[in-house]
């Protein structure tokens, strides 16, 4: 089994960034993916993509703490610990990776992870300012790494670069609060070595994940007062896409503030409700 973990929070891009990630995983047997949730309560918008997969799935609630709130304090971390205490208390057998909401899988790592003994890594595309982050690897062995950001670190690999076998998650594990360190002093927790890697991609030489990064969306206000649609049942759909629109993160539709929308009609445009008469 593969425990695919995905630490994830609300933004706009969040639904079609997990609606793909849901559409890979699909294709893939024994997979159970954890999503470790950032909200206080586990989304309903979440939840319900999820359960569309069929896949076993666990949705942990993770917030960051209070104690970082407001501070520059690196995303995910205090949701993939929970995902890793999950794991500890429940799972025995098996591989762990981390794989964020925000990577392009190919289905062939699946296929490579699945055999990882203690630490296994392979070369993730689209990092920092060599395009690429991987182990560079001599004689069939890991001996040195290619990164563009050394940061006296010593795995200088990305978040997606591992897979980790059950057997090897030692109680030690942990990771820390120090952005750009996570993956590192993780894997320095595991009391890992250089000879204990296993590289895989056919000796790092391929590329079976990126780290796509979909441009931000800056999440607008829409101001229309959808009570004057009420008992307007001609409306209804178009009330219903906006409600859509707003839950799913996409948009905030506010009575008396930002943007003033048009509906476009034979190349002309009305304010909404005259559009639609
Ligand atoms: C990796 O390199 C080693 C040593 O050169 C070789 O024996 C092995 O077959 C290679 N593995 C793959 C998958 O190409």
């Amino acid at each position: 089994m593969i425990y695919y973990v995905t630490p994830t929070y609300p933004r706009p891009e969040q639904v079609p960034e997990l609606t793909r990630l849901a559409h890979t995983l699909m294709h893939v047997p024994r997979i159970h993916w954890i999503i470790a949730d950032d909200q206080p309560l586990c989304s309903d918008v979440v939840l319900n993509i999820l359960r569309r997969t069929n896949l076993p799935f666990t949705h942990i609630s993770s917030p960051k703490p209070f104690l970082y709130k407001g501070t520059n304090f690196p995303r995910g971390v205090s949701n993939r610990r929970a995902a890793v205490a999950w794991l500890q208390e429940n799972v025995s057998d098996g591989i762990l990776y981390f794989g964020d909401d925000d990577n392009t899988v190919d289905l062939e790592l699946f296929d490579e992870i699945r055999n990882t003994k203690k630490v296994s890594m392979f070369p993730v595309g689209l990092i920092g300012g060599y395009g690429v982050s991987s182990p560079v690897v001599k004689n069939g062995k890991v001996a040195g790494f290619f990164d563009s950001w050394p940061g006296s670190r010593t795995f200088p690999v990305d978040m997606a670069g591992f897979a980790v076998n059950m057997k090897f998650l030692k109680p030690s594990a942990s990771m820390p609060y120090i952005a750009g360190h996570e993956e590192d002093k993780f894997l320095v927790s595991l009391d890992l070595k250089m000879e204990d890697i296993e590289p895989l991609a056919d000796n790092c030489t391929k590329i079976l994940v990126w780290h796509t990064k979909t441009a931000k969306y800056k999440k607008p206000t829409v101001k229309i007062n959808l009570k004057q649609f009420d008992g307007e049942p001609k409306f209804q759909n178009f009330v219903n896409l906006l409600k859509e629109t707003s839950r799913l993160g996409m948009a905030s539709i506010e009575s008396n503030n930002g943007t003033k929308p048009y509906i476009i009609r034979d190349r002309k445009s009305y304010e909404t409700l005259t559009g639609l008469q």
